[in-house]
């Protein structure tokens, strides 16, 4: 990867607005790198029409035709390896992965996750945050490893819970920053500052703490 520029295979399930961040990022000059496929596992995800309007390569695998998760997990990784990715990242892809698959794309994939992990992982993390009375919420962009929402922290986005706040518009300050810390971690990876060694995540061959670089929009 080092000479050139690295391509990059993006997984979605949904709505796509990473995946939008990441191609607005990358149309501004601050993504170098290739954007070579988007793939989804649902046909009907808005996130293909946002990468057919930019001119990536889209891939439908619906997971509904597979008798297994290894099955699935299999074809996915042959389809994602015709395009030679660097890094692959997944942006609201909503499955669980077999630890043969987060083992072949060890250290060259990303995941983004609405929550400041290890808290909240799994689903419904703004109303979780709200329950249990934080005051401090955020998103976490994080290397993938076979542990669900795991993996050595990259970077935090820090964000208030007001006193009035719902679920949804906690996630709505959340989604802000996702757009912000995905595109960033991203540009580290292709600029070859970011890597995955030993379990932790390095920027500029520094080793991160466990939260990650952390941006504090509370200020
Ligand atoms: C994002 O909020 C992302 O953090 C979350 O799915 C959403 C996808 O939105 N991911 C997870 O919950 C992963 N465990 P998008 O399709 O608009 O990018």
């Amino acid at each position: 990867m080092a000479n050139s520029t690295p391509n990059i295979v993006v997984l979605i399930s949904g709505s796509g607005t990473n995946l939008q961040a990441l191609i607005d990022a990358h149309d501004r000059g601050e993504l170098p790198a290739n954007l070579s496929a988007v793939i989804s596992n649902r046909p009907n995800a808005y996130g293909l029409e946002r990468a057919a309007a930019a001119g990536i390569p889209t891939e439908v695998l619906d997971h509904t035709g597979f008798d297994s998760r290894e099955l699935f997990d299999q074809a996915l990784q042959r389809e994602i390896d015709a395009y030679a990715p660097d890094l692959v990242i997944l942006a609201g892809f909503m499955r669980i992965l077999t630890e043969g698959f987060t083992q072949h794309y060890s250290g060259r994939m990303l995941n983004i996750h609405p929550s400041l992990l290890p808290k909240y992982q799994g689903l419904h993390t703004h109303q979780r945050a709200l329950d249990a009375g934080d005051d401090c919420h955020g998103v976490t962009v994080h290397f993938v490893t076979a542990e669900l929402d795991g993996g050595p922290n990259v970077v935090q986005a820090v964000v208030p819970v007001l006193p009035e706040d719902t679920a949804e518009t906690l996630a709505k300050r959340v989604q802000v920053q996702e757009h912000v810390i995905y595109p960033l971690a991203a540009r580290w990876f292709s600029e070859g500052r970011l890597r995955m060694a030993q379990g932790r995540s390095l920027l500029d061959g520094e080793t991160l703490p466990d939260s990650g670089h952390i941006i504090d929009s509370r200020n």
